[in-house]
C-alpha cells in the first residue's frame, strides 16, 4: 500500500484537483481510496455530481475503507502551520506541495521545505498559465536552485478542470482541448510512480 498526501500552507492552489487526478491515474493500476480530509469536502462533493473512478472517504470513515488497498491519497485543507506538514510527511510515502507559480508563493515555500528537512516530499508547479509565460519554468528553476525537490512535470491552466468539476468527473473523460490537462497529470503520475519505486 502505497500513501500519498496532497497538502500546502495555502489554500485555492489546487490540492484537490490534484488528489483527484492522482487517484484517476493510480485507479488504472490498483484499488484506490481518495481520503478526503477537508471540512469544505471538495472532493466528496465533486464524486457526488457524477462519477468518479475510485472511492471517496471522508477522513473520519476512512479507517476500515483504506485496509488492503493498494493507493491511498489523501486530500487536506491548507496548512498554515508547518509541523502539522511534517506530522502528514511521517504518515504517508510522499508528501505533494502543490504551489502556484508566483513570486508571493516562493519565500513561504522555501521556509516550509526547511522545515520539512529530510522527509520525503516534493513541490508541484499547478495553474501554469500558457506560453509566452515562463512562470512556470521560472519558479521550478528558482525552487531547483534552492535545493527544494520540484516535480519537472507542471499542471498547466486550464478550464477543462473547471468543466471536469461540474460534471463529477476527471478530466480524463473530457474529449479535444478541455482533455489536455490529463497529458499532465499523466505525465505527474508515472513521475511519482518512479519515486514510490512501485514497478
Ligand atoms: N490546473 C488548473 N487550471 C485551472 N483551474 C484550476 C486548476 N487547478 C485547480 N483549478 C481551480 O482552482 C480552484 C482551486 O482548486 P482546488 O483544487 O480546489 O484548490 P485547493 O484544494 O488547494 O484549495 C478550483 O476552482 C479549481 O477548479
Ligand atoms: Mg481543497
Amino acid at each position: 500500500m502505497k500513501i500519498v498526501t496532497v497538502t500546502g500552507y495555502k489554500g485555492g492552489c489546487g490540492k484537490s484537483v490534484t488528489a483527484i487526478h492522482l487517484a484517476t491515474f493510480f485507479s488504472a493500476l490498483g484499488d484506490v481510496v481518495l481520503v478526503d480530509g477537508d471540512p469544505n469536502r471538495t472532493s466528496i462533493a465533486w464524486g457526488e455530481r457524477g462519477q468518479l473512478p475510485f472511492i471517496v472517504a471522508d477522513e473520519r470513515k476512512a479507517m476500515k475503507i483504506v485496509q488492503g488497498r493498494d493507493f491511498i491519497v489523501i486530500d487536506t485543507p491548507a496548512r498554515p502551520d508547518s509541523s502539522d506538514l511534517k506530522e502528514l510527511a511521517e504518515g504517508a510515502d510522499l508528501l505533494i506541495l502543490p504551489t502556484l507559480p508566483d513570486v508571493v508563493s516562493l519565500e513561504p515555500m522555501l521556509q516550509t521545505a526547511s522545515d520539512l528537512g529530510n522527509a520525503s516530499y516534493k513541490a508541484l508547479l499547478t495553474i501554469v498559465p500558457p506560453k509566452p509565460s515562463r512562470e512556470g519554468e521560472t519558479m521550478r528553476d528558482d525552487l531547483k536552485a534552492n535545493g527544494i525537490p520540484v516535480f519537472d512535470t507542471m499542471i498547466r491552466r486550464t478550464a477543462g478542470f473547471q468543466k471536469a468539476a461540474l460534471a463529477g468527473i476527471p478530466i480524463r473523460e473530457l474529449t479535444g482541448r478541455d482533455r489536455l490537462g490529463w497529458l499532465d497529470y499523466e505525465s505527474l503520475g508515472k513521475e511519482i510512480l518512479e519515486v514510490l519505486g512501485h514497478e
